[in-house]
């Protein structure tokens, strides 16, 4: 029969994750080092048509439903709204487009929002890990924090929707940003989700004693707020959300938390991942990659490219290894895997 993204502990994905350049215009200090990477060359960056066409062999033999658009800075990509364009155009196995999403640093989004819908793009989530313009500056180096406020408020314009912004927490840098950052989407109807910072960043950089972690991030919160008691089923989505009550100051709303370091859910993940230059991966942490670009390039049809991608998910580890001593971080950094 038909190949399908099924591995050996019976998790199927059905999320497909794309990152569409490694370049970003921030230099976050948890993602990239100060002088940047050393950029894919063109050549091996897949072109327009080569990603819509994984993207089609992926929804259309593969069972991919939701399909969300990374970078590094995915706005950075000139092709981005076609590409867009021509995932929306696809039928799922289940009769209807794909759900389409980006994930984004948000610079520029103010001036792309209506395209980026238009061509069939659902939502957006935006990356923002302080209310400081000067700290914004400090820990993305770059002094573009008021960008990004206007970014989440053209998306929000054009109707993009369910926004969510994702902050990274750092032990004395940005703690105490917590309880604004939630008051701030509360009060603009963003949904806020903390990440767990994860070992993906400039090698060596990453200590898990540093990590501001799940349950130090519900002391704080719990402190401003008043949270629902336990989060809501959780199912395949990395992060567990609460829900927040209403108060003098704002409206209720949820707050999620991606707990990935000290809650792992890849039990349940139904995740694929397709880098820049057309590498497959099972997991963000993966050690090794299939190589898709090749065979498309050298001529295979759709079928042989959904066997390979298949017969590579059939090796899906259980999960990350963080936690295990023999841990090594994987050779690709955040920004060029994808978040
Ligand atoms: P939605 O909730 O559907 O909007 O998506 P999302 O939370 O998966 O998307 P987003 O791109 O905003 O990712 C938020 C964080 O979750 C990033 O730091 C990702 O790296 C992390 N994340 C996404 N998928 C995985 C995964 O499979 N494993 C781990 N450990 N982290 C993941
Ligand atoms: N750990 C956790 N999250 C990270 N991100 C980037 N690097 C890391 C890291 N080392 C986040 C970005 C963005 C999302 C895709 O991943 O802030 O919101
Ligand atoms: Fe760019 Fe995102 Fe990395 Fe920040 S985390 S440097 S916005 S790719």
């Amino acid at each position: 029969g038909r190949p399908v993204l099924r591995d050996a502990y019976g998790r199927i994905a059905r999320d497909l994750r794309v990152s569409l350049t490694d370049r970003c215009n921030l230099r976050c200090t948890y993602c990239m080092p100060a002088e940047g990477l050393d950029w894919l060359p063109t050549d091996v960056t897949l072109a327009d048509d080569e990603v819509s066409r994984l993207i089609r062999i992926a929804v259309e033999i593969l069972g991919i439903e939701e399909i969300r658009f990374t970078g590094g800075e995915p706005l950075l990509r000139r092709g981005l709204e076609k590409i867009i364009a021509d995932a929306a155009a696809l039928t799922t196995h289940r009769g209807g487009a794909p759900a389409l999403s980006i994930t984004t640093n948000g610079l520029g989004l103010d001036k792309r929002a209506a395209a980026l819908k238009a061509a069939g793009l659902s939502r957006a989530n935006v990356s923002l890990d302080t209310l400081d313009p000067e700290r914004y500056a400090t820990l993305a180096r770059r002094d573009r924090f008021h960008d990004v406020i206007k970014g989440l408020e053209g998306a929000k314009a054009a109707g993009l929707g369910p926004i969510k912004v994702n902050t990274v927490l750092m032990r004395g840098v940005n703690e105490d940003d917590a309880a604004p950052l939630l008051l701030f989407c509360l009060q603009h109807g963003y949904e806020l989700r903390f990440i767990e910072q994860m070992p993906l960043g400039p090698p060596h950089t990453w200590q898990r004693a540093d990590m501001v972690g799940a349950d130090e991030i519900l002391r704080r919160l719990s402190e401003r707020f008043e949270l629902s008691q336990e989060p809501a089923p959780q199912g395949s989505a990395p992060a567990a959300v609460w829900q927040v009550v209403p108060g003098a100051d704002h409206p209720a709303g949820n707050v999620g938390i991606i707990a990935s370091v000290s809650r792992p859910f890849c039990g349940a993940c139904d995740r694929t991942r397709l880098t820049a230059d057309g590498q497959m991966r099972t997991c963000l942490f993966s050690r090794t990659e299939t190589d898709l670009r090749t065979p498309l390039r050298d001529g295979a049809s759709d079928l042989e490219i959904a066997e390979l991608w298949a017969g590579a998910m059939a090796k899906k580890k259980p999960g990350h290894d963080i936690d295990d001593p023999t841990f090594i971080q994987p050779g690709r950094t955040m920004s060029a895997i994808g978040g």
